[in-house]
């Protein structure tokens, strides 16, 4: 049993008011039938687009066999494809799926290591599917990336659609056609969190865009703001708020951008003199987050530091000690002098996985309740074991390909980031 099935098990028992879906404790095969969602977990409520990629059934070796076969399966099946093979894992994983990886990194790293492991003929990504679309596109050609499950998405990378976000940008620069343009500034700059569809990461390519990250989102907006009056930042409001204010951006200057309502819910002036607009997108995970379980934990536990993730709403942010990528959350805890206290805003598995190997430390997760990521949950050793037996065999199952023209102009805003780092 995992520890999050350990864990649901427990609330299960102990907390009546307990939100999290306990369905989780079923095997996530339960859960690939075909229906267009994001199974249970934190964005369970949330509207998944119809198009939203499926996995469908996987053998039934696999959805049966032991944890034990699994590994020596999963284990025989790497040895065999030796250096052709390289596996990548988000923080985000469960433990039975980063014991498997050879690289564990933030989204920003593991791009990095898509772009740098060019002996690899496959790159087996244990993550998100936006993640590894981003390893498709600064990967070779020769390389086949491979998500182990299909139905492995970001709700929040669903919340900017690129046809709502052309819409958007067209009404923008409508708006802005007959600004003042002597300073040599474009009206405005695309800016898009790498949680995002590659189609929106190429439309920023062309619009004279870049991509961040959470842990280079202020270098990022730098690099916009030396070239465009404002950015429009998608799809991600909390980082995009949190990173601004910190920049020194006042919060009326960082209208939203609701793409169901015209102008985006904002009038004229107020988009006139933003510096920001923010796109109405979030994370479920991270929207769970409050500032009352901040004052909880400082209450219960002094002197505790709390770290929390950018894409945390910003009261949350503003309580926190301390904010930054899920690379910067882990560095922090492993930097800490023994026996230090730390409340973590962020996904559970890697709250969990850093209490593992911190047992100097005091480390628990803000949320009481525990509601892992939906989709980061649905990559399961199962599924590992099928795409690398399946490779062993010569058979590339789930290989990620995104069409040449998008890839082209994503890559631009990819390099653009890449080359913005500090
Ligand atoms: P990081 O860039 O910090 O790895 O975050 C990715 C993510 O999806 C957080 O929800
Ligand atoms: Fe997407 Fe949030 Fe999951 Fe990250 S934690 S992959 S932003 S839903």
């Amino acid at each position: 049993m995992s520890s999050i099935q350990a864990t649901l098990q427990t609330l299960k028992l102990v907390s009546p008011e307990a939100s999290c879906n306990t369905d989780l404790t079923k095997g996530p095969w339960l859960f690939d039938t075909g229906e267009a969602d994001y199974g249970p977990g934190s964005s369970q409520d949330d509207v998944a687009p119809a198009d939203t990629p499926r996995q469908g059934e996987i053998p039934a070796e696999y959805r049966e066999a032991s944890d034990a076969e699994l590994t020596a399966r999963i284990l025989a099946a790497k040895e065999t494809l030796g250096d052709s093979l390289v596996v990548l894992g988000h923080h985000y994983q469960r433990d039975e799926v980063v014991a498997f990886a050879d690289f564990v990194g933030d989204s920003f790293q593991l791009a990095n290591a898509a772009l740098t492991r060019e002996q690899a003929r496959y790159i087996v990504f244990c993550g998100v599917h936006f993640m590894a679309e981003t390893a498709d596109i600064l990967s070779t050609q020769e390389q086949a990336v491979i998500l182990p499950n299909l139905a492995a998405g970001c709700s929040m990378a669903d919340m900017a659609d690129e046809s709502s976000v052309e819409e958007c940008w067209e009404q923008l620069m409508d708006l802005y056609a007959h600004e003042d343009s002597s300073d040599g500034l474009a009206a405005v700059i695309p800016v898009t969190y790498m949680n995002s569809s590659a189609a929106l990461k190429a439309f920023v390519g062309k619009h004279g865009g870049i991509v961040c990250t959470s842990s280079n989102a202020a270098t990022v907006l730098e690099w916009a703001f030396e070239r465009g009056r404002r950015v429009l930042f998608f799809p991600d409001q909390h980082l995009g708020r949190n990173t601004a204010k910190a920049m020194g951006i006042p919060l009326e200057r960082m209208p939203m951008w609701n793409p169901r309502k015209p102008l985006g819910g904002s009038d004229e002036a107020t988009l006139h003199d933003a510096k920001v607009i923010l796109w109405h997108g979030f994370c479920s995970v991270h929207k769970r987050f409050t500032v009352a379980q901040i004052e909880r934990a400082r209450v219960e536990h002094p002197g505790v530091q709390i770290l929390a993730h950018p894409e945390c709403p910003m009261p949350v942010v503003d309580a926190a000690d301390a904010a930054g990528s899920t690379d910067y959350i882990q560095k922090a805890v492993a930097a800490a002098p023994a026996g230090s206290v730390f409340g973590i805003a962020t996904e559970i598995n890697m709250v969990n996985r850093l209490a593992a190997e911190h047992p100097e430390h005091t480390v628990f997760c803000l949320d009481p309740v525990i509601c892992p990521c939906s989709t980061m949950y649905r990559i399961h050793p199962g599924y590992l074991a099928w795409v690398l037996e399946s490779l062993v065999d010569g058979v590339v199952l789930n290989r990620i390909e995104v069409p040449a023209e998008v890839a082209a102009d994503a890559k631009v805003a990819l390099e653009r980031m890449l080359a913005a780092r500090p």
